[in-house]
């Protein structure tokens, strides 16, 4: 099996693919800074090796492809209200980071370069059918708009540079190891702990919800049945109302604790994406995938997790 560099992979999803795509066989290294939402831990136990450093580092980033035939480039700035607060890390390592890393690649000759990217590129969905991959690009926040820019990086490369390039899109993840300032550890933690539970705006924005396990697995399939030039949509279509999400973590908390934490309204992120949505029927046909798990395992197993290790770990 090829070995695989993995930027990111002592994040959210990177900890989970490399989880997943070592038991898939492949010989797998790690790249990631270890920012706040990195965590050594994560990896823990994982057969892999970790090398800490910056995917803005030309020489850093060569060294680490090195002998590598397929790259996932995982790493970024992830939170949409840290980057409502000064864009340019996002600007930085998202756009800038993809840059180096697709150089790097391009240079070494791998033979795959798959791009993490969000269903936050295509903006807020207001109605009508959910956008498929080739829907415009209208992101939203800053975020969104350093992973539209390294999206149109990555088409670039492959145009220009013959890398065989693909990109995942996927709505919003959620299950262990995630970093409390994404909504469901959040909520989940103060419920754990026994505080009032904030809910942005009126808890009226929607989003979808994939169990991290199933979008790994998604995307060691991509892997598998590779498509040069494609973008892959992953979703869950099971869309909830943020407060709807927020009970339904509260209910999963209240197994812990004995009784239902309390919600709070407080103020909205600004320029709030009223609705993400994507069509992924084209995905699930290609690569016969589709998700196993349901919210409520799902928010089960988070949850368990949350009172085991994340409370300790972020505390
Ligand atoms: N979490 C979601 O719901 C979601 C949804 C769609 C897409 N994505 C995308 O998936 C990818 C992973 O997201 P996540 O939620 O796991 O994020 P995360 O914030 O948990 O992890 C990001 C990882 O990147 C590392 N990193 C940050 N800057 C770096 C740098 N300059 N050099 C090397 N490493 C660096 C961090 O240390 C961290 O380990 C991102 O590209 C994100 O845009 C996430």
């Amino acid at each position: 099996m090829p070995t695989l560099l993995l930027t990111g992979g002592a994040g959210f999803i990177g900890s989970q693919l490399a989880r997943t795509l070592t038991q898939a066989g492949f010989t797998v290294r790690v790249l990631d800074l270890l920012t706040y939402a990195g965590r050594r831990e994560h990896v823990d136990g994982v057969p892999c090796e970790l090398v800490v450093g910056d995917v803005c580092d030309p020489g850093l980033v060569a060294d680490a492809v090195d002998g590598c035939q397929v790259v996932v480039h995982a790493a970024a700035e992830s939170d949409v209200s840290r980057s409502l607060h000064g864009g340019a890390a996002c600007v930085r390592t998202n756009v800038e980071g993809t840059r180096v890393v697709l150089d790097a690649a391009a240079h070494a000759g791998v033979e795959h370069f798959l791009l993490l990217s969000t269903d936050e590129v295509l903006g807020e969905v207001l109605g009508g059918p959910a956008p498929g991959p080739d829907a415009p690009l209208r992101p939203g926040n800053p975020y969104a708009a350093s992973k539209a820019g390294a999206e149109a990086l990555v088409h670039a490369w492959h145009k220009s540079f013959d890398l065989s390039t693909a990109i995942v899109r996927c709505v919003n993840a959620y299950g262990p190891r995630q970093h409390p300032e994404k909504a469901v550890p959040w909520w989940a933690q103060d419920a754990l702990r026994g505080r009032i539970v904030p809910v942005q705006g009126l808890g009226t924005a929607v989003r979808d919800w994939i169990y991290v396990e199933d979008l790994a697995r998604g995307i060691a399939r991509a892997l598998e049945r590779w498509q040069s030039g494609a973008i892959w949509h992953f979703a869950a279509h099971d869309q909830q109302r943020n407060l709807a999400m927020a009970r339904r973590v509260l209910a999963a908390c209240a197994v812990h604790t004995g009784r239902l934490a309390q919600i709070e309204f407080v103020e909205d992120r600004r320029g709030q994406d009223r609705r993400y949505a994507l069509d992924d029927s084209a995905t699930r046909r290609a690569l016969d995938w589709a998700p196993s798990v349901d919210l409520e395992q799902g928010l089960a197993r988070t949850v368990a997790w949350i009172q085991q290790k994340g409370l300790a770990l972020w505390s």
